[in-house]
């Protein structure tokens, strides 16, 4: 068997664990070639690709980032305003590639899906993403080192915001979902947390820091990158071209200290976490689920249950057809366990529920 492996979107933590996994059980299990594609879609549309052997793959469990680089804006049916598709098809044939292993998210599964209809080779997904909203999948790697980093910031900005009496507002990632702001705010002891789920009333807020500024307590809001004021819309800090997914949201903290500030004696402050939430080394967690995930996309290609993205389901690994997950994005249902828990204890969820 030959097998190539890309990794595809925005990186996180977990990826160099799912790329050892791979392929150390493709060796190990039948002997297979494994190619490494560089930077995503971008190493199969510019021709780069280096094989890779057990030593290639030996110490990076732990490694943040990529080895392999990856790319968020190579897509082969827009590629420089040209569908090289067709050409993307051909070279993994050349290549003598048996299938791809493919380890992204949303937009790169589509992708994935698409090349695979037009002729590539047969896939295996791997899902990843700080996100975690992807369909069909109930944990993607990288989300638990995210919450991790986002509950210590969160511990950092509250004493000190304690300090000085301030409404502290901090922003994380999440795109169109509030996973990464529900988990890291509860576990982080935010007292508002806010999600694109639920749009969020500024007057509501406001009564709640007063309340808590009468008592000499300090405010700590935890807003997802993708929440919205009731009646207003997300905020976009700008778009790429040539993205699956040209958006990018950045700035709501900045927006909801403004909308605040007018309404309180306590100063607001905002402070936008970035990138520094897919950055390192993953935490064991996300160790283990990524080795799991990229030892089970393994167990498929040996199947040849090819079409098909690693996930899991009932905390139990299992697979989902490409199908069902392409174009979809899994966000925090209303009747979550986690937003009825954080109500019963007194967390504002920004409306009046
Ligand atoms: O999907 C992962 C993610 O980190 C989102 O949370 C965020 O909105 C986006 O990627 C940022 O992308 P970029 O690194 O291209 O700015």
């Amino acid at each position: 068997m030959r097998i190539g492996i890309l990794t595809g979107g925005g990186d996180c933590p977990g990826l160099n664990a799912v790329i050892r996994a791979v392929t150390k059980s493709l060796i190990r299990q039948c002997g297979a070639e494994v190619i490494g594609i560089e930077d995503g879609f971008l190493g199969l549309i510019e021709r780069r690709v280096r094989p890779l052997g057990w030593d290639d793959v030996s110490s990076i469990l732990a490694t943040g980032g990529t080895i392999l680089g990856t790319s968020n804006t190579a897509s082969p049916f827009a590629w420089r305003g040209t569908d090289v598709s067709a050409e993307v098809v051909a070279y993994q044939h050349a290549l003598g590639l048996d299938a791809l292993v493919v380890i992204g998210g949303d937009g790169t599964m589509t992708m994935a899906e698409r090349l695979g209809t037009a002729g590539g080779v047969p896939i295996v997904g791997v899902p990843k993403t700080i996100d975690n909203d992807i369909a069909g999948c109930e944990r993607s790697f990288g989300f638990d080192t995210a919450v991790a980093t986002v509950t210590d910031a969160l511990e950092r900005v509250q004493t000190t915001g304690q300090s000085h009496g301030r409404v502290m507002v901090v922003e994380t990632m999440g795109r169109y979902a509030g996973w990464i702001a529900l988990e890291a705010g509860l576990a982080g002891a935010a007292d508002v947390i806010l999600l694109p789920e639920i749009s969020y009333d500024v007057a509501h807020i406001a009564e709640v820091c007063r309340a808590r500024s009468a008592r000499r307590r300090a405010t700590l809001v935890c807003i997802a990158e993708g929440a919205k004021p009731v009646g207003g819309t997300m905020t976009v800090e700008r778009t790429v071209d040539g993205s699956p997914d040209p958006i990018r949201l950045g700035g709501v903290a900045h927006a909801l200290r403004a909308q605040l500030q007018p309404l309180l004696a306590s100063e607001v402050r905002a402070t936008v976490l970035g990138h520094v939430q897919r950055g390192g080394a993953p935490t064991p967690f996300d160790r283990v689920l990524a080795t799991q995930y990229g030892n089970e996309a393994a167990r498929l290609l040996r199947r040849g249950a090819f079409g098909r993205m690693v996930t899991l389901r009932g905390g139990c690994l299992s697979s989902v057809a490409l199908g069902e997950v392409a174009g979809q994005n899994r966000q925090v249902p209303a009747d979550h366990a986690l937003l009825t828990c954080a109500r019963e204890i007194g967390v504002c969820l920004g409306d009046a529920g």
